[in-house]
């Protein structure tokens, strides 16, 4: 059949191109004996994964459980009680959000699979552009999103982040722009957020997660809040909040939390969602039919993790590591003439690309092939982010001083 097999499948994902970050990665691939000859070995910026050793208490925890014999069966989707018990305690003390673990939580294998999950719960396959269920999101926002909906074949609606309106858009102001533009309001399914924002660092205020609560519910949305970096922040004053926390929130509100940023456990592929008990339920119609759920060694873990001093003493020792590291680096490249400023939040940098490049594309493209720097284009995060990057500073301090190194050896100056 050959090529023929490729037109069996769905429209959707016969034209879909792979996930950015992993092009990415085969490219980087592909370059590595070149770059290695000219002593130019990749230095990876690219993907949001911290590369430091994952919290010691939870391998140990880890190891025990897995020599307890009746940890190895199938669990449930919805997850083991004693994880469910651990992350409403966990949900109470840090946001004062009370949530009942028989209904109001399911465990996840991650976040982002979760919330993919929950788009296809949520919409309806349509060819035809304009039948399309609609889902709001953040622009620029996490790669997966735009990717996520497409799957379900669902359209995603840009919503911009303004530094001008501090990155918090009035809801009403992009409904209006909506229509004004020709989209059918009954098409939005729900409106997803994701604060801190992976790319741009910034959080929001809890005036504001009120305001988007207010707004899912007065047009009959579900507000999708995507917590992945809520342990991730630098300051106090920006220290993030649960969307829960809003009044009437558990009316329309799911919110996604991981393990994989705050505890660097990105391969354990743990998380949770969490919020109003019917969205639940609809999430778990879709789980149950096409997983079973996160292995319970990894549950059991992940629960003592979250119970116990030893993680929140490595959040806030990773916060302190992160903010010098985050920090050093802006410097070195405000000294070559960019204007970077230190994120409030996640380990991420959005770099406006100097001026003699046409794009995007052909930075990265060159920081790659001449200086082995590898990050990702701002149109993985948004349509019109052609004149940024995103740098992901996860990389280690030795290898961060090599960037900056190289950047000037090879001429990467901003000017
Ligand atoms: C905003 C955001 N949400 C979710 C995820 C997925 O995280 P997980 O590893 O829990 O699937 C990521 C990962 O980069 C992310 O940036």
């Amino acid at each position: 059949m050959g090529e023929n097999i490729k037109k069996l499948f769905n429209d959707e994902i016969q034209n879909m191109r792979n996930y950015i970050m992993f092009e990415i990665k085969a490219r980087q691939v592909e370059l590595t004996p070149e770059l290695k000859a000219k002593n130019r070995a990749p230095i990876p910026l690219s993907m949001g994964a911290p590369v430091d050793p994952v919290p010691d208490f939870v391998i140990k925890k880890a190891i025990e459980y897995m020599h307890v014999d009746n940890l190895h069966t199938y669990t449930t989707p919805k997850g083991e009680v004693k994880f469910l018990e651990a992350v409403a305690k966990r949900m109470k003390e840090r946001f004062n959000v009370v949530l009942n673990p028989k209904n109001e939580i399911f465990s996840l294998i991650g976040s982002k699979e979760g919330i993919a999950n929950l788009i296809k719960a949520l919409t309806n396959a349509k060819q035809d552009e304009k039948e399309k269920d609609v889902i709001l999101i953040p622009s620029p926002g996490y790669a997966s999103y735009t990717q996520m909906i497409k799957v379900a074949g669902a359209r995603a609606y840009e919503v911009e982040l303004k530094e001008e309106d501090d990155f918090m858009p009035d809801m009403e102001r992009v409904l209006d722009k909506y229509i004004e533009e020709g989209n059918n309001p009954e098409k939005i399914k729900a409106l997803l957020i994701n604060y801190p924002n992976n790319p741009l660092g910034c959080t929001c205020d809890l005036n504001y997660l009120q305001h988007c609560v207010d707004f899912c519910l007065k047009h009959n949305i579900i507000l999708i809040s995507d917590n992945a970096y809520c342990e991730m922040y630098y300051d106090e004053s920006y220290k993030p909040h649960s969307a829960l926390e809003c009044k009437d929130a558990m009316k329309c509100c799911i919110e996604f939390y991981s393990f994989s940023k705050s505890y660097a456990m990105t391969g354990w592929r743990l998380g949770w969602a969490c919020g109003n008990k019917d969205i639940i339920t609809m999430l778990s119609r879709v789980k149950s039919s096409v997983d079973t759920g996160v292995f319970k060694v990894i549950q059991y873990a992940g629960a003592d993790l979250l119970e116990s001093p030893e993680g929140q003493k490595y959040i806030d020792e990773q916060n302190v590591k992160f903010k010098n590291k985050i920090q050093k680096f802006v410097d070195g490249l405000n000294s070559l003439g960019y204007k970077v400023k230190m994120p409030k939040a996640t380990f991420y940098l959005w770099l406006e690309i100097p001026e003699r490049y046409s794009d995007c594309k052909a930075f990265a493209d060159d920081l790659l092939e001449k200086s082995g720097i590898v990050i990702v284009p701002g149109i993985g995060f948004a349509k019109n982010a052609k004149r940024y990057v995103r740098l992901s500073v996860v990389a280690s301090d030795n290898d961060l001083s090599e960037v900056i190194k190289r950047m000037k050896e090879d001429g990467f100056y901003y000017n």
